[in-house]
């Protein structure tokens, strides 16, 4: 059995002129928190997409759990989470109807009650998802990612627009389906994000990894020795080594 979680080589996605993944190779361990970084347009999302399974990538090898999208997709979609940086709840469900359709889609998977519970949403059950906050909607996607059992969990940007204290909330979700020994694979561009649950980041721009360590790795080798004035944080080496220029698109 293959010991990594995701094994991605030379991945390569162009859309026209622009390069959106240009030759990324990504290897993340089972039980690892693993998280991929970068400025807007960096090509994130397209790379998690790919290895979602849900584009096509122009060129590169992909496997997931050891397994190729071209055979195994069946067995991948039971063994995979995943939240999309957008997703589109239907607001008229209610919470607990929104997770029986997901968990309808897995011949396996945890009961209602039990994700309900996960995610801290019982006391939401019968509301309807149009009533729901910020917060709690990202929690509801989090808990139909999850609602399978997965193996992997792919988050893209999950909890981009969230205030502090839902951030934090959807974290410890996170820390206890790691726990579980499950595997994530993550997306931010919250630097403290991935300092409290990654295990390794890469850092990509323009669709190419340009650092790749622990959070602490990556901070101890950019540390200036003689201007000691703070304790580096990863956020100065994500500045350091993608720069100050706005990536607004
Ligand atoms: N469907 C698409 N059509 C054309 N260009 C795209 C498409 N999706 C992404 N891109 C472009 O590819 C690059 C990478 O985008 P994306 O993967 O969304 O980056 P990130 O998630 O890191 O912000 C950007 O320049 C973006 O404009
Ligand atoms: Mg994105």
């Amino acid at each position: 059995m293959d010991d990594l979680a995701v094994r991605c080589d030379g991945l390569e996605k162009r859309y026209g002129d622009v390069v959106a993944v240009a030759g990324l190779s990504l290897h993340v361990q089972r039980g690892e928190c693993f998280g991929l970084l970068g400025p807007n347009g960096a090509g994130k999302t397209t790379t998690i997409e790919i290895l979602e399974g849900l584009i096509a990538a122009d060129a590169g090898d992909v496997q997931i759990l050891g397994l190729r999208w071209a055979s195994n997709e069946q067995e991948l979609r039971q063994r995979l989470g995943i939240h999309l940086q957008e997703t589109q709840l239907s607001e008229k469900l209610t919470v607990e109807e929104m997770l029986r359709l997901f968990r309808s889609f897995y011949r396996g998977g945890r009961p209602v009650g039990e994700l309900l519970q996960v995610v801290e949403l019982e006391g939401k059950r019968r509301s309807r998802v149009g009533t729901l906050s910020g917060g709690q909607k990202q929690r509801l996607s989090l808990a139909c990612a999850l609602a399978g059992n997965p193996d992997l969990l792919f988050l893209d940007e999950p909890t981009t627009g969230l205030d502090p204290q839902s951030r934090r909330q959807l974290w410890e979700v996170l820390g206890r389906y790691r726990a579980g020994g499950g595997t994530i694979l993550l997306t931010t561009h919250y630097m403290d994000e991935a300092q409290t649950l990654c295990d390794r980041v890469a850092i990509v721009d323009q669709g190419r990894l340009i650092a790749l360590d622990s959070p602490q790795a990556l901070i101890a080798a950019r540390a200036e020795p003689k201007v000691v004035v703070h304790q580096g944080t990863l956020e100065d080496v994500f500045m350091s080594l993608t720069g100050r220029t706005l990536r607004d698109e």
